[in-house]
């Protein structure tokens, strides 16, 4: 079943299944990497849970594992609001205010802001992701995490419900990323109040997603913006394609080159120990499992991408 190149379409059902199952008792046992405790509440995730799910582009799942263990979604609906926000602004205008060039720093660097004069470089940085949700329409912050609330459940297929707990615990700690918008203003970057804005980011964080949900997400940005489940389409594919150049280029921060090395194809990781891969035209794939390395990204959902990246033949290049 061995595959190292696209072949333009997935293998067949029942070998997606196989392979899932596969690839979860491969690195189920795997238990290296520590629960993120940055955050408080986040300290208190179980790290033995462990999900794969593979959603095509006609909505049929392929899961593995805890894919129905409801986690808050963190840095990948950075992926979503800058897909929502290219939407509504047009991605040459947000192309200008966020860029999409990798900083080569970690995700919450200050030091990254100040060596490019202000500039927040990409959407999936927390500077650029900051600016991005100030950008977001609605006159008022409540507005604005309505626009974001319905844009995400619309990419999920279903209505997606906030982590009030991991919500408060973060908004009671994250003075750094007030900083940062802070900074971003005083370089006239802000589209909105930088408090304000921190505080919709730290909600929409905070949005409850599983592992089956984030395939779907996933699987509706490799089809041109149509959900899989419900047919709506989200955004537009110009849109879409942009969001996948800006997830290669700095989907895995400053590891984005390793990950396009090993896995070949844009994909987005969260604190909480997320990943989704987008296999364009095919589908997408998402992982959970809480233990992360050093640059934050989930030990076993890395691992699994990479192993099922390869069997399933869907590295792009
Ligand atoms: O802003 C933060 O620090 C978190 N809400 C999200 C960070 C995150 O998920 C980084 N991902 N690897």
């Amino acid at each position: 079943a061995s595959r190292s190149v696209s072949t333009g379409h997935l293998p067949d059902r029942p070998l997606i299944d196989s392979l899932l199952l596969d690839a979860w008792e491969r690195y189920r046992g795997l238990d290296e990497g520590a629960v993120a405790d940055y955050i408080p509440a986040l300290a208190a995730a179980d790290p033995s849970l462990f999900g794969l799910c593979v959603a095509e582009v006609d909505g049929t799942i392929h899961a593995a594992g805890d894919v129905d263990h409801e986690f808050s979604i963190q840095s990948i609906s950075k992926a979503f609001v800058f897909a929502l926000v290219c939407q509504e602004r047009g991605y040459q205008e947000v192309l200008e205010r966020v860029g999409v060039d990798n900083t080569g720093l970690p995700f919450n660097s200050v030091m990254a802001i100040e060596l490019n004069d202000g500039h927040p470089m990409n959407p999936m940085v927390n500077a650029g992701a900051l600016v991005t949700t100030s950008l977001v329409p609605g006159a008022s912050a409540a507005a604005k995490w309505e626009y974001i609330q319905n844009g995400l459940s619309a990419f999920a297929g279903r209505r997606l419900a906030l982590d009030v707990q991991v919500y408060e615990s973060e908004a009671a700690t994250n003075q750094r990323n007030q900083g940062i918008a802070r900074l971003l203003q005083s370089y006239g970057r802000m589209g909105f109040d930088p408090l304000e804005t921190t505080d919709v980011y730290t909600r929409q964080c905070s949005l409850l997603v599983s592992a089956r949900d984030l395939a779907v997400m996933a699987a509706t940005l490799a089809d041109g913006g149509v959900n899989p489940i419900t047919r709506e389409q989200v955004v537009d594919p110009a849109v879409c394609i942009r969001v996948l150049a800006a997830l290669a280029s700095s989907g895995l921060y400053e590891h984005s080159g390793e990950w396009l090395y090993e896995i070949g194809m844009p994909g987005k990781s969260g604190v909480s120990g997320g990943i989704v891969t987008i296999a364009p035209g095919k589908g997408g794939l998402a992982t959970f499992s809480p233990r992360l390395d050093v640059a934050g990204n989930s030990v076993r959902g890395k691992r699994a991408t990479r192993y099922l990246s390869g069997v399933l033949g869907l590295n792009l290049f």
